[in-house]
């Protein structure tokens, strides 16, 4: 009978515990979509509306961004959030200056430029150690992030165009102010904002994809 009280007080302390663990880590409400549904509907966006992003929305991104498999657990990643509209406008200021002229500069330079990340309002920057392995981890984490921020009803763009800028001399101010450990490289970095836009999808090619018998 002594046995069997205690196994039940430990079964609803478990409960508990799961439960306040979880609200712990994702203070966010659930959602409903499906992981398909949401892979399907994940577009890349390039206009977003002023509206900052929550942090704790940010925070839900990241978590999952650091959830992605990679290589032997070994996580030698590392991912930056910016959300300072004095940072970003800071840091467009400096790679306006490099592009103004350019073929790059005629291309982004339009009358609704506001920011170089899209005019995101946030911006989530990963890097990583160089390793055989640190693109497929860094790419699994960025759709990782993708995906929960479409979930989220938020827009994502992954951006490769700003890393050449900040790993330049002039982004130098930058590149040090995210404070990546020694040794890590600069990836990706990824607009996050709320859409002003809703693209079609871009066609896929599924002759890609091919069963071997
Ligand atoms: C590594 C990488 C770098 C990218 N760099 C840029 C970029 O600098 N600017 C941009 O507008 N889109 C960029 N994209 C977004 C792609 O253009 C986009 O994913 C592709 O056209 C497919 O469209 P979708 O994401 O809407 O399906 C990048 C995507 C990846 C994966």
């Amino acid at each position: 009978m002594k046995n069997i009280l205690i196994a039940t007080l430990a079964c609803i302390a478990a409960i508990f515990g799961v439960l306040y663990f979880t609200g712990e880590q994702l203070k966010e409400p659930t959602t409903t979509a499906g992981a398909i549904e949401t892979i399907m509907a994940r577009r890349s966006i390039r206009q977003y509306t002023e509206q900052s992003v929550e942090r704790e929305k940010l925070e839900v991104i990241t978590r999952c961004g650091i959830a992605a498999p990679n290589a032997m657990n070994k996580q030698d990643w590392a991912v930056r959030v910016v959300d300072s509209k004095e940072w970003i406008d800071r840091c467009t200021k400096a790679y306006v200056e490099t592009i103004k002229g350019t073929p790059t500069g005629d291309y982004l330079l339009t009358p609704d430029f506001r920011n170089m990340f899209r005019n995101a309002p946030a911006v989530i920057f990963v890097a990583a150690l160089p390793s055989d392995y640190a693109g497929v981890n860094c790419g699994l984490m960025g759709e990782n992030m993708m995906l929960a921020a479409c979930e989220l009803g938020l827009g994502t763009c992954c951006l490769g165009m700003p890393i050449p800028f900040l790993n330049s001399e002039q982004g130098a101010e930058f590149r040090e102010s995210l404070d990546l450990p020694e040794g890590y490289v600069l990836q990706y970095a990824l607009a996050v904002g709320y859409p002003a836009e809703q693209p079609e999808a871009k066609p896929r090619d599924e002759s890609k994809i091919r069963f071997v018998e």
